[in-house]
């Protein structure tokens, strides 16, 4: 098979941005634009992959990690300029070399796939991703000839006023011959409105050689968006948060409101579940059959087992089981475990701590760095007082014991099987199982004290 290659094109500052962090590294849906590129690219088999860099080159790098190649525009004189950089790694190949924006996140690999087959069929030496934008603003623009053929690309600072007219726009993705592709850039020239060495002009010099160009053009104009801006940014959001949420709905998940329901990409969601409003899914989250999610819940890496309904939370790095019931405003924090039929009621937090079945956590708590068993109740206001300021500490509760509310218990202790803690109790000491523990002042009542008490504080 003809090898491909791929170049990506992220060195650019994204001035219009306006922003101290670097373009492509903005997140869509939680991810870096950048990376939403090359996932997609990669789909295609490509045997080598090489990213420009420039501005922030070392962030870039950090977050692409092993799947690139890496080479250096130290200064961005253009998108032509930008793919000289790779020569060194790919001039000598024969190939085809797919050239990408790392600033176009939305394109999608079925995409860049019908690309690679519309070149290698047409026997192109360059193929440009184009599509049909309803506002063609900032685009550069395809113009083609009487004979529908494809001529050369105008940027939209060096058109004239015919040429502004056009609305088929460059994606700026091409397919090109990837010798063909060095042997042109090498006469690309900065002669131009922005005094840039433009990729696009290859298109006119293979022309000009008497090679075959061509278009492909894509009927999905939402696909090719360019994030320029923060405007774009947020276009590009809103037009991946529908792609994503689209898909969970065919594959049988109920989205109440798509508009105000964030789910990251490599979120799993089994059939059945019922997403209500403001919700937000991220990372590896897994949130299994029939389980009911919001309004206004944030989940990041959790799995969610099957039945569970979570209302007006957050929870985060945590495992949460089957028919658990959690919220309203409940916090889990990283490390939770939280097992089946578990009740977390309103204002609890619960960190680094793991509860079995069947225990109830209902109100008002702070339950951290602790093993609660099964068929436990942990009364209103219980505190685990896990922290010395220096180390924290395990509070242990064995099945089916029970603390009374607003009880302090200072770790490391242990709350021995079916025992009591009497409410409002202060816990310092291990307790053994099945016993009552009471540790707290003895109530003394004074009886006709309190008008004794008014008078003598009426003068
Ligand atoms: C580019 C195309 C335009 C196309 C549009 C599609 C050129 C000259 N214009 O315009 O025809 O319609 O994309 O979105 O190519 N970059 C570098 N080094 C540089 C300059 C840019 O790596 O020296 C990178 C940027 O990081 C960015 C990409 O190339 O990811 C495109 O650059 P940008 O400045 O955004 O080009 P546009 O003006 O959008
Ligand atoms: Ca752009």
């Amino acid at each position: 098979m003809t090898k491909r290659f791929a170049v990506i094109l992220a060195a650019g500052q994204g001035t219009r941005m306006k922003s101290k962090l670097y373009k492509v590294l903005h997140p869509v849906l939680g991810r870096p634009m950048v990376q939403h590129v090359l996932e997609q690219v990669n789909a295609s088999e490509i045997d080598q992959v090489v990213t420009v860099v420039g501005h922030g080159a070392e962030k870039v790098k950090e977050y692409i990690g092993d799947g690139s190649e890496f080479v250096l525009q130290s200064e961005q004189l253009g998108t032509g300029h930008a793919v000289i950089q790779a020569e060194a790694l790919l001039k000598d190949k024969d190939g085809i070399t797919i050239v990408v924006c790392g600033d176009t996140p939305l394109i999608k690999k079925e995409t860049y796939q019908a690309l690679f087959e519309h070149h290698e069929k047409s026997g192109a030496t360059a193929t440009i991703l184009t599509a049909v934008a309803p506002n063609p603003t900032g685009y550069g623009r395809v113009i083609r000839n009487e004979q529908q053929e494809v001529e050369r690309i105008v940027e939209h600072k060096d058109a004239n006023e015919q040429e502004l007219k056009v609305n088929e726009i460059n994606t700026g993705t091409y397919c090109f011959d990837n010798r063909a592709l060095f042997e042109a850039l090498q006469e690309v020239s900065n002669d131009n409105a922005q005094g840039e060495y433009y990729l696009p002009d290859v298109i006119e010099i293979l022309k000009n050689k008497e090679m075959k160009v061509s278009a492909y053009q894509t009927p999905d104009f939402d696909e090719t968006l360019g994030v320029n801006d923060r405007v774009a940014l947020s276009q590009a959001e809103r037009i991946m948060k529908r792609r994503i949420n689209e898909g969970h709905m065919r594959n049988g998940v109920t989205i109440i409101d798509p508009d105000n329901t964030y789910i990251q990409p490599d979120v799993v969601i089994e059939q059945d579940v019922v997403i209500h409003p403001g919700s937000v899914i991220k990372g590896q989250s897994v949130i299994k059959e029939n389980a009911v999610i919001g309004p206004h819940t944030e989940i990041t890496n959790c799995t969610v087992g099957e039945d569970t309904v979570i209302k007006q939370s957050v929870a985060t790095d945590s495992y949460i089981g089957q028919r658990v019931n959690i919220g309203p405003y409940a916090h889990i924090r990283p490390e939770a475990s939280i097992g089946n039929e578990v009740k977390i009621g309103n204002f609890v937090e619960i960190k680094k701590t793991k509860i079995d079945k069947n225990s109830k956590v209902s109100h008002l708590s702070y339950i951290g760095d602790a093993e609660v068993g099964s068929n436990v109740n942990v009364g209103c206001g219980t505190i685990t007082v896990n922290y010395d300021g220096k180390n924290k500490y395990l509070t242990k509760i064995e099945d089916d014991a029970f603390i009374g509310c607003n009880s302090n218990l200072i770790a490391p202790v242990t709350v021995g099987k079916g025992s009591y803690v009497a409410a409002g109790s202060t816990i310092t000491k291990d307790i053994p199982d099945d016993a009552l523990s009471v540790a707290r002042a003895r109530q003394t009542n004074k009886e006709g004290y309190a008008s004794k008490l008014k008078n003598r504080l009426k003068d």
